[in-house]
């Protein structure tokens, strides 16, 4: 995180802040569709920035339902790869000067909000000696354990959001479609998480949410030491380079707003320290933690941090994000970040269709929101709203129905196997599969699904064609275009 830390101003709180995750009727899947593009190509004249920052708290007091495992009838479900973003995280910088927000982060199974299965979890994660972790995992606290929370600890708010994604993909996953079997292997679930014990615990909180009681014995979770879940290929110079020229854009776009400006100072008058002081303490960080926990921004004896000052930093974001889309530079970045998770999904998914045994039947990776926001730049999902907490991006690989009898030879022909596989995308529930970049022009009158194959040579060759290349290598190794 740390050496991407210039890069957090501008991904704490981005621009697509939906408010409200659509309820819908489980019953009709085809609607899904007919819903191209969600996010609106022209901002509302006054965004609320208060608002719009509530559904990036993702307060978990409504019931939430998601298209995942829609599919037609006689597909048959191959495997599921999930990325989340962690749960609600106290703040990981503090305004200077000014009292922390006052949060508990033991977890209380009586006090709001919980969860059915909250003290289950609690007593299950006291047992997670029998799992097999990574080093660098093994020592980390599996449940939030400090009265006052720590600088980016979860929150119970945060372990209840993942229960609640855990569950709500138990119902389809699990119970409609018996994606693992009963006895499931410690080579079907695949589960990674970074060192950070936000991410490690919300993976924890999901996981249980799917399996309840799951058994420790089998678990074995990896350790990814990049933010990026770039594994074993991380170096890729150009990708640095196309991230430093999105920084400098963002600097100097920050540079020229002179309303940001003064209300930075103000901010700073009010506290009692340096304006450059106070930006360097990241504010929108702490004050977004305040009202996703209903509690009032902090004051001093010259008064208080108001409502007014988030909104005009939130202003400065949206059109930061405008820029960043318009110039393009984050883009190039993320597509080379997010190629090695992509590839390796690819790979997994190809496997299990194999009918391997070591594909993964289910991959969870828990993640951040440096990790999440390439992943939906580099799909092409340039609409997306900014990752909330616990937001979740959902891969599902499909089988169609065999093809009728004497239309088939004996042989096993990869290829046309291969064409039976089709691909679905969910974001936060929403089925986004057709604004992908590999499948926004798909004939869909043809082919309601979106073919793997589609999917699989975007990842191996296409989507380098913004950078004038055609592999991750060479792509990560010439000069920036
Ligand atoms: C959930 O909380 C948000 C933010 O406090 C609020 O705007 C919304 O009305 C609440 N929803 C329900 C169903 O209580
Ligand atoms: C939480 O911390 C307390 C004291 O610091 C300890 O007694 C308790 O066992 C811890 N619980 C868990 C689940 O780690
Ligand atoms: C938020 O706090 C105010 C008082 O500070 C209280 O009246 C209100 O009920 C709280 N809202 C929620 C959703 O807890
Ligand atoms: C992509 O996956 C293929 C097949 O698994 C592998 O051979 C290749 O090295 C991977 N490339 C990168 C850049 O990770
Ligand atoms: C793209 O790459 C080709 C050869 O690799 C090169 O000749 C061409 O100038 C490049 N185009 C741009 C715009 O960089």
């Amino acid at each position: 995180m740390r050496s991407l830390s210039p890069l957090l101003p501008l991904l704490l709180l981005g621009v697509h802040l939906i408010p409200t995750t659509p309820v819908r009727d489980e019953k009709s899947p085809g609607k899904s569709r007919k819903r191209v593009n969600p996010v609106p190509h022209t901002e509302p004249a006054e965004p609320d920035p208060i608002y719009e920052a509530y559904a990036y708290c993702n307060i978990p007091n409504r019931t939430e339902q998601g298209w995942e495992g829609h599919c037609p009838a006689d597909y048959k479900l191959l495997s599921v790869h999930v990325m989340i973003r962690h749960g609600d995280r106290y703040p990981l910088y503090a305004i200077p000067k000014t009292r922390r927000p006052a949060i508990d982060c033991m977890l209380v199974p009586d006090r709001k909000p919980t969860h059915p299965q909250l003290a289950a979890f609690i007593t299950h994660m006291s047992r997670g000696g029998r799992g097999r972790w990574d080093t660098a995992l093994a020592s980390l606290p599996r449940v939030p354990n400090h009265s006052v929370c720590e600088m980016g600890e979860l929150t119970q708010t945060g372990v209840v959001q993942h229960l609640r994604n855990g569950q709500l993909l138990r119902n389809t996953y699990i119970k409609r479609h018996k994606l693992l079997p009963p006895d499931w292997s410690g080579q079907q679930l695949l589960v990674e998480s970074t060192g950070k014990s936000r991410t490690l615990q919300s993976g924890l909180a999901l996981l249980y949410g799917l399996l309840p009681d799951f058994d420790w014995a089998k678990l074995s979770v990896r350790h990814q030491w990049s933010t990026l879940f770039c594994d074993s290929s991380c170096d890729c110079p150009a990708r640095n380079q196309y991230l430093e020229e999105e920084q400098k854009r963002q600097y100097q776009l920050r540079v020229a707003d002179a309303q940001l400006d003064r209300t930075y100072a103000a901010m700073a008058r009010t506290v009692g320290v340096p304006p450059r002081q106070l930006r360097a303490a990241n504010p929108v960080d702490s004050l977004l933690c305040h009202l996703c926990h209903n509690l009032s921004f902090p004051c001093t004896p010259q008064g208080c941090l108001s409502a007014g000052q988030f909104g005009i930093i939130r202003r400065q974001q949206l059109e930061d994000e405008r820029d960043r889309r318009r110039r393009g530079l984050y883009r190039r970045y993320a597509l080379l970040a997010a190629h090695p998770f992509l590839n390796r999904t690819v790979a997994r998914m190809l496997r299990v269709a194999e009918g391997r045994r070591d594909g993964g039947l289910f991959a969870l990776s828990s993640a951040h929101d440096v990790t999440v926001a390439p992943l939906l730049s580099a799909l092409g999902l340039a609409g997306a709203r900014f990752p909330r907490f616990a937001a979740r991006v959902v891969f599902e690989l499909w089988r169609s129905p065999p093809p009728p009898r004497g239309a088939k030879d004996k042989d096993v022909d990869h290829d046309r196997d291969r064409k039976r596989l089709f691909v679905r995308v969910l974001y936060d529930g929403e089925d986004v599969t057709f604004q992908t970049a590999f499948c926004r022009d798909h004939d869909r009158h043809s082919q309601p699904l979106c073919p793997f194959n589609n999917f699989l040579s975007f990842v191996r060759k296409d989507m380098f064609s913004v950078l004038n290349a055609t592999s991750y290598h060479e792509a990560c190794h010439r000069r920036p275009v």
